[in-house]
């Protein structure tokens, strides 16, 4: 017959294993189902649908008026038609400057280049400055854009704008132009003259 005693001493530890084995379990498993990813409830179509909702109807009688530019108002594009900048308009080209003549209608005229000693033929589409340049002639300029007086030179023979066509100078004043100073590079020819380069105001 076992002594109860013996019997007590044994189970002590074996129930504490146990225990702690069920312990260990119970842990285990409440941490799984702790961090147990859960998807969040997908709402983008329920988003979707407010949003459209709350889009007003356009009042827009057919879809074809968006196209033609005659529906928004405060559209980037104006409605068609008006065309107020004049280009292109009635199929003649984008810009017209100076230079842009038909090469049919081109003149020559006779610039005498007092510095240079020389008398050539210019024709009236190009600058004063590339027809001089195309002489291998070194003559001053720095913008070629008619907004510095690096060009400059001067008409002997009156006025420059009797003689030339500036295409948008910005330097040069009223008083300036009559005393006969020109930018070369965006003066055109429009008659003959004689012409001191390198002569600013
Ligand atoms: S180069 Fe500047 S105005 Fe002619």
């Amino acid at each position: 017959m076992l002594n109860p005693l013996a019997i007590t001493s044994l189970a002590n530890p074996l129930a504490i294993v146990i225990a702690g084995i069920a312990t260990l379990t119970v842990v285990l498993v409440g941490s799984l189902k702790g961090t147990e990813w859960e998807p969040t409830t997908d709402i983008s179509d329920t988003v979707l649908e407010r949003r459209a909702s709350a889009v007003p109807e356009t009042d827009f009688p057919e879809p074809s008026n968006r196209a033609i530019g005659g529906g928004g108002g405060g559209g980037a594009i104006p409605a068609g038609g008006e065309g107020d900048g004049g280009e292109l308009e009635d199929g003649s080209t984008a810009s017209s400057g100076p230079g842009d003549i038909p090469e049919d209608e081109v003149e020559y005229f006779e610039v005498e280049f007092v510095k240079q000693g020389e008398t050539i033929e210019l024709s009236n589409d190009q600058p004063i400055l590339e027809q001089g340049e195309d002489q291998g002639w070194d003559l001053p300029y720095a913008c070629r854009q008619g907004q510095c007086v690096s060009c400059a030179g001067r008409i002997g023979d009156g006025p420059s704008e009797d003689y030339v066509e500036h295409d948008n100078q910005q330097m040069l004043e009223e008083a300036e132009l009559d005393d006969g100073y020109t930018l070369t590079c965006v003066a055109y020819p429009r008659d003959s003259f004689s012409l001191e380069t390198g002569e600013a105001p």
